[in-house]
């Protein structure tokens, strides 16, 4: 898969790109991870990416002409078919972000983030590029760059090979409409805190049973409207 990001301060993925699974998957070839100067595709001295508001108000808005071109030219430059490319448009206005909603976005072959800023987006380009608008939840953040991280990492564990063991992805929460079950790791009492007698049993088949019980319980507690929707 090739994921482009579109922003204004491509600075701050450098260090997101270099850990754990993303870099992992990007050295071996399963993702390739750009991130891309909007400033590139502007035409004037002052390489302008935003402009006051018709109508007025406050704060600046996200022009249209260089996003355009910066989402026509990575597409051109990517070679691949656009019925296998997602364009997304970070916004708190978009799709509520879901697993399910990236297990789509991981068929795609060629992923387009893009980050806003300010006030956000000309609502055109919306329209203008076919983008569809994701927002990482009911908050508002000062730009789209840290909702891109979230989409990027989230899609890059789904990839085949990204994980060093796959079956961990489908034990995460949300993968089954279920959270995940808890975790524990030794020592076995800490403070008078006990690990579950079951799991220092060796019984795989309990283990496995407890676990899903744990699982169920916890999300009835917790979030029962995953198993209402289920
Ligand atoms: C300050 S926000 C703009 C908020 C906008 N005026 C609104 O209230 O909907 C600037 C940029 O941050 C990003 N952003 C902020 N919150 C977000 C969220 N919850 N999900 C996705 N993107 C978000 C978007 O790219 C947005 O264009």
């Amino acid at each position: 898969m090739r994921i482009d990001i579109v922003t204004i301060f491509p600075e701050m993925f450098r260090d997101v790109f270099e850990f754990g699974i993303l870099s992992r998957a990007r050295d071996r070839g399963i993702v390739d991870l750009s991130a891309h100067d909007l400033r590139k595709w502007t035409t004037d001295r002052h390489r302008t990416t935003d402009d006051s508001p018709y109508g007025g108000g406050p704060g600046m808005v996200m022009k249209i002409e260089p996003l355009v071109a910066a989402v026509e030219e990575l597409a051109a430059k990517s070679g691949i078919d656009s019925s296998k490319r997602r364009i997304i448009l970070l916004s708190p206005r978009g799709e509520p972000l879901s697993q399910p909603k990236i297990r789509l976005l991981s068929a795609a072959e060629h992923v387009v983030l893009v980050s806003g800023r300010y006030e956000g987006v000309d609502e055109r380009f919306v329209v203008a590029t076919g983008a569809e608008e994701i927002s990482i939840g009911d908050y508002v953040l000062s730009g789209g760059e840290i909702p891109a991280m979230v989409v990027a990492d989230a899609l890059v564990r789904l990839l085949p090979g990204a994980l060093a063991d796959p079956a961990s992805a489908q034990h995460d929460s949300f993968s089954d409409s279920v959270l995940d079950h808890p975790h524990y790791t030794r020592p076995a009492l800490f403070r008078g805190l006990r690990v579950p007698e079951v799991l220092l049993s060796g019984d795989h088949a309990a283990v496995d049973v407890w676990r899903e019980q744990r699982a169920l319980e916890d999300t009835r507690a917790r979030r029962p409207e995953l198993l209402q929707s289920s």
